[in-house]
């Protein structure tokens, strides 16, 4: 009614790339003696934790001058430490509940609302050696440098140096799955060891749809392996400057979720 004025539509349109800047909102310091190896945000959307070598606090994220001490692996005598902790992370919707995993290769399932300091686990998951396959190297390699909830929180993630595991967190009689990640190195662990290459730390992850997980590996790879029903499917990527180098880069389908 009353007519427009002449109504104009952009025919160009541009995009501009968005680039992201992070500034720091807070400091939260003075929590821990040794090198934060985990930080992990609770899905209450109040609180995080983060880990190191021999403790586990639980912080507000309002509250930056003050932690609670929630996991201490620190022995009286620092001469009878055997296990350290070495990721740490927050149930992706349970936020009573958290997972931490250690130097020995285990991983404890621990619950909020059972006391103040979580001395104690509610699950302990860990795989058995066969007897007989021990070497020297087994403890070493055995060590966790990373855990992931999926993100439905059945299941955990782990990544030790020579595999990657997954474990139903209602079963903690051992992996549902064990994927190789560069099984090649199994004879140089000597080597490794002499340069101490064995004690790099990987990290990894799982898709959105927990049908695939991921983990690095030397020379810039890393790999994909399928973890649905569908069965073995490795796929190695190669992390480059130069994507389109050779044409070898390629994204398989599914992988954008990760
Ligand atoms: C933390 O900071 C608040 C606000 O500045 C202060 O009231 C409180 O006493 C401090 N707590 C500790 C443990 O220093
Ligand atoms: C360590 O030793 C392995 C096996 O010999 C070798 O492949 C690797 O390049 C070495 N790494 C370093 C950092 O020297």
């Amino acid at each position: 009614p009353g007519g427009l004025p002449l109504l104009r539509l952009p025919v160009v349109v541009t995009s501009q790339e968005t680039s992201l800047a992070a500034n720091c909102r807070r400091v939260y310091a003075h929590a821990h003696d040794y090198h934060i190896n985990s930080i992990s945000n609770n899905s209450d959307g109040e609180t995080f934790i983060s880990a190191d070598d021999l403790r586990i606090n639980l912080w507000n994220l309002e509250i930056s001058n003050q932690s609670f001490n929630i996991v201490d692996v620190k022995p009286t005598n620092m001469e009878d430490l055997t296990e350290v902790i070495t990721s740490a992370e927050f149930h992706p919707s349970h936020c009573n509940t958290l997972a931490y995993s250690s130097s020995k290769g285990s991983i404890r399932l621990v619950d909020l609302r059972q006391s103040a300091l979580c001395d104690t686990h509610s699950k302990l998951f860990e795989q058995h050696e066969a007897p007989g396959s021990r070497s020297f190297f087994t403890e070493i390699i055995a060590s966790i440098s990373d855990i992931k909830f999926s993100m439905d929180g059945r299941h955990i993630l782990s990544r030790d140096y020579m595999t990657l595991k997954l474990w139903d967190v209602n079963m903690d009689s051992g992996p549902v799955a064990t994927f190789q990640v560069h099984e090649y190195l199994r004879p140089k662990l000597c080597d490794l060891y002499e340069n101490d290459s064995i004690f790099d730390k990987f990290e990894c992850c799982q898709s959105g749809d927990g049908l695939r997980v991921a983990t690095g590996s030397y020379s810039n790879i890393f790999r994909v392996f399928n973890c649905g029903a569908g069965g073995s499917e490795v796929t190695t990527l190669e992390a480059t400057r130069n994507p389109t180098r050779e044409g070898r880069f390629r994204i398989p389908h599914g992988l954008r979720d990760l």
